[in-house]
């Protein structure tokens, strides 16, 4: 897609201003956005179906938004400098399969939110202009996911929207993570997933106002037939409620259920083209993508040297334990370190260390700092990762991340 000639179409009026406005948005987005969700579920209740209300709850959808906003109105000059994050943003989309006539529904709101909020200092001429670039922006959006789209569907076993899928087993994994097994219910194949991809699986609860979708990494190696996801009950710690869909998932749904799911999407993948010592590191549930680029790691590049490090609480709670054991006691390439901050007494025989992964740590058990590193868990866990490596000197370039949520910010 030819972003400059989208970029042109924009008078040099209408970028001055929307570039205006930038020192506002930074001191206002998330006003903005908060009141845009305000106004976007009031007039179109029905959107509740598509977005994550708990994410509303936590307010960390809003500033993900925010921050697009801002990058838009920032490079809209030059809007190619956002592709890297319109394509990290269409995967989600696409993964909750957003549709053009979705846009202008959002735009409307959005321009509303930006003329209640800033109230006086939007006047009509930076309405207008709003409007145009907002136009512009949802083009760029709609064209990369139109791109997705057509890709996931004629991929062999691929497919959009969501299609339905049997659960063929369902396994407890440890004391709050169970993992199910998808085949998908027409018997035809399923599209190969890239190692690190997640599906969004669409809960229809009897009673509940709403459906619920919720995104779940694929924690197996691609083309083995089923899909595998793991899910961590959430048990809604600090007063909060527990979580909805994983609670459903871990007790409502059982071998012969049936799940309609969209097809793999996500852009933290493995790049399998890189030979050098690949590092994974997971806290907690965060194991899930990496377990599938370790499985893949196995199978297709055998001469590569692998360190997986886990961080968890202790034995009750860490999943497949005995399984990745397996695969370092079979595979000269890999080395697996297990960190426990709580170990009950029978761990002893299987932590490394008690405590938390730090840069001291890296460093010790890491012969170099020229790797490709991937790492997934709580958002704590991810910004402390994010500052060992850069203390230990690892290139941004080589520094891969995933949350488990609307993008936060990894630099604490
Ligand atoms: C790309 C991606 C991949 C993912 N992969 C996995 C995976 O492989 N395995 C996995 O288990 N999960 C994964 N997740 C997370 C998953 O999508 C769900 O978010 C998770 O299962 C919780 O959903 P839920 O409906 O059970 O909880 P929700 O009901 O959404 O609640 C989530 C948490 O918020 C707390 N909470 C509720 N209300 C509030 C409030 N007002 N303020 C603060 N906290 C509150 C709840 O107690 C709970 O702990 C992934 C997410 C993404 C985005
Ligand atoms: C130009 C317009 C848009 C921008 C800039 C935008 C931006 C974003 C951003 C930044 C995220 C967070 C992604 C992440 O961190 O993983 C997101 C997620 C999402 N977007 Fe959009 N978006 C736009 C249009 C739309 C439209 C038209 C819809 C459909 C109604 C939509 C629905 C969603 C949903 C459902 C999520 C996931 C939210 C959640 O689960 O909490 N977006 N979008």
């Amino acid at each position: 897609m030819l972003v400059t000639n989208i970029t042109t179409g924009l008078d040099r009026q209408t970028k001055d201003i929307v570039k205006s406005t930038v020192p506002l948005l930074q001191e206002r987005g998330e006003d903005i956005t908060k009141r845009f969700y305000q106004l976007l579920f009031k007039n179109n209740p029905e959107l509740k179906n598509i977005f994550n209300q708990t994410n509303q709850r936590k307010g960390n959808q809003s500033k993900a938004l925010a921050n697009a906003v801002y990058s838009a109105a920032f490079y809209i000059d030059e809007l190619e400098k956002i592709m890297p994050q319109v394509k990290q943003i269409a995967h989600k989309h696409k993964s909750l399969n957003i549709q053009p006539e979705h846009y202008p529904i959002v735009g409307e709101n959005l321009l509303a939110a930006i003329k209640e909020v800033l109230n006086d200092s939007a006047d009509e001429e930076v309405l207008v202009a709003w409007e145009k670039a907002y136009s512009v922006i949802a083009d760029v959006f709609i064209s990369t996911e139109k791109e997705m789209y057509q890709e996931a569907e004629k991929t062999i076993g691929g497919w959009s929207g969501f299609r339905n899928f049997i659960v063929v087993d369902k396994v407890v994994e440890s004391d709050v993570i169970t993992s199910l097994y998808l085949e998908a219910a027409d018997g035809e194949p399923c599209a190969i997933h890239q190692p690190g991809q997640y599906i969004t699986v669409k809960a229809e609860i009897e009673g509940a106002p709403y459906n619920y979708l919720r995104q779940y990494s694929l924690s197996c190696a691609p083309g083995g037939g089923a899909y595998r996801i793991s899910v961590k009950r959430e048990d809604g710690l600090n007063g909060h409620p527990p979580g909805i869909i994983s609670n459903y998932l871990h007790s409502d749904i059982n071998k012969g259920s049936i799940l309609p799911i969209t097809a793999p999407s996500g852009y933290f993948t493995l790049d399998s083209q890189d030979t050098r010592p690949l590092v994974l590191i997971s806290g907690g549930v965060g194991l899930t993508p990496l377990l599938s680029m370790l499985e893949s790691t196995i199978k297709n590049q055998p001469e590569r040297e692998i360190y997986y490090i886990h961080a968890t609480q202790n034995g009750k709670v860490h999943a497949m334990r005995e399984a990745i054991q397996k695969l370092d006691k079979k595979h000269d390439q890999v080395h697996t370190y297990t960190v426990y901050d709580n170990p009950t007494d029978n761990d002893n025989k299987f932590y490394d260390k008690v405590g938390y992964i730090d840069y001291n740590y890296l460093s010790t058990i890491l012969p170099t700092n020229n790797a490709a590193f991937y790492f997934c868990g709580p958002k704590g866990f991810m910004q402390s990762i994010y500052k060992s490596l850069s203390q230990f000197e690892v290139e941004d370039k080589d520094i891969n991340y995933e949350f488990f949520g609307p993008s936060e910010e990894i630099k604490d």
